[in-house]
């Protein structure tokens, strides 16, 4: 394994921090090496609220992928996520010199420069600016102007931000852990790049990855981000509902959940009959199955309802033509891709990786969607010759980044 290139890639997400390794093969496939998992300690909602506990947490899943892997890693690129996340679509214009009509990356670069200029608030940082089209004297739908002719250039693009105090604590945390942080990745841009087919990624595709403390939402089209929200609401509040509906704890109610859980009714024979542990671990009761669901489907439809109500508020769901694709941990809850159906009126999966290596069956897993996305950005970064020691901390430039993601896209 000396002298191998290691990309590794980290999330912090509110119930579990997973860290990937792979090694970078001469024809830049990746060979996942090492898996590890920690339960989250100190994030709500995605946040870090404890430095300590959370970096405890990072440090136990590298060292479980780097036992695994026999190697050492001393950077990652790592997934921003949480409920200070927001994003928007904003737009710049410049004008092209006459003396030179030709667009270079420089005028790329301007114009999306100025369509971030001014949107920022100063207690937020910039996480990423994803260009969606641009519009050159007029002409609409243009993915990459480099080398067109003209003399206006309009740049559309989607801003991801971040809370700048969200934003150093995860550096901060980063810090004790002593692992660089090669780049910060939003969270579900990792993930669609990792799970969406191409088709999709094109023709426009509703994304939810529904996880412990939110449900992150985007739309991708013409390859690209063009909507993005977090709902703040997830798993654990399934999980809150279960302990109070049954009168118990909330890890008998989480067991339950992963065991028995369903939100669909008709999965279920009417006698079946299933044992609860009350709270003082002594007491059992017998309930039927259904009741699960009864309590289960509420919440999981409430998500769904109000994932769609704010796309039709924001005038997105006819770009959405190729469905939805639903992953992080609660789309393993048996019967979310119909009642998904049933409430978004559209064709519905489920996401996940489709690893084709040694550790695939570890791997292709709908609570790892994200991981392996941020593989695939840290194999891009290899592949447009990036030096990771350039890349580490918040040096990358906003611009440079841009330029990239239009990079790795054409
Ligand atoms: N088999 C299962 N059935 C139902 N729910 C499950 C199952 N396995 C995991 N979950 C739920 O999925 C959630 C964890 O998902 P995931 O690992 O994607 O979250 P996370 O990344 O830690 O959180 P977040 O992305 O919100 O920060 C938990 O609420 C857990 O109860
Ligand atoms: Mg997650």
């Amino acid at each position: 394994m000396k002298g191998e290139i290691l990309l590794a890639g980290l999330d912090i997400g509110t119930s579990k921090t997973n860290a990937l390794i792979a090694e970078l093969r001469g024809d830049y496939s990746i060979d996942i090496v090492g898996v590890g998992s920690a339960p989250s300690r100190g994030i709500k909602r995605g946040v870090i609220i404890d430095l300590d506990q959370a970096a405890d947490a990072v440090s136990e899943s590298v060292s479980k992928a780097e036992r695994m892997a026999g190697v050492q890693i001393d950077s990652a690129v790592v997934a921003i996520n949480g409920s200070h996340i927001s994003s928007f679509n904003s737009q710049g214009v410049i004008a092209i010199s006459k003396d030179h009509p030709d667009i270079t990356e420089d005028d790329i670069s301007k114009v999306i420069e100025a369509a971030q200029a001014g949107v920022i608030a100063p207690d937020r940082e910039l996480i990423h600016i994803l260009p969606r089209e641009f519009i050159l004297d007029g002409q609409k739908g243009i993915l990459d102007p480099l080398g067109m002719a003209g003399s206006r250039l309009e740049g559309k693009v989607h801003i991801v931000t971040g809370s700048s105090t969200a934003i150093q604590n995860l550096f901060k945390c980063m810090e004790i852990t002593e692992i660089e942080v090669d780049e910060l990745i939003f969270g579900n841009l990792a993930c669609g790049n990792a799970i969406l087919n191409k088709t999709e990624k094109e023709l426009g595709v509703l994304l939810i990855d529904m996880g412990a403390g939110s449900s992150d939402v985007s739309i991708f089209i013409n390859d690209n981000i063009a909507y993005s929200s977090i709902l703040p609401l997830g798993g654990i509040q399934v999980t809150n509902d279960l302990a109070i509906g049954l009168k118990t704890t909330i890890e008998e109610a989480e067991r339950l959940k992963i065991k028995y859980g369903n939100v669909l009714e008709n999965y279920i024979s009417p006698d079946e009959v299933i044992e609860v542990t009350k709270g003082d671990k002594l007491a059992k009761e017998k309930i039927p199955k259904k009741l699960l669901v009864d309590i289960m489907e509420p919440r999981i439809h409430e998500i769904f309802s109000i994932i769609k109500e704010e796309l039709e508020r924001s005038n997105c769901l006819n770009n959405i033509t190729q469905g939805v694709v639903i992953t992080g941990g609660c789309a393993l809850l048996p019967g979310i891709t119909d009642l998904a159906g049933k409430i978004f009126k559209m064709n519905v999966r489920i996401g996940k990786p489709d690893y084709q290596g040694a550790l695939s069956d570890l791997v292709n897993d709908p609570r790892l969607s994200t991981e392996i996305g941020l593989l695939d950005y840290a194999l891009k970064q290899e592949a447009v010759g990036s030096s990771k020691r350039s890349r580490k901390k918040k040096g990358t430039s906003v611009f440079s980044k841009a330029i990239n993601w239009l990079r790795d896209f054409f």
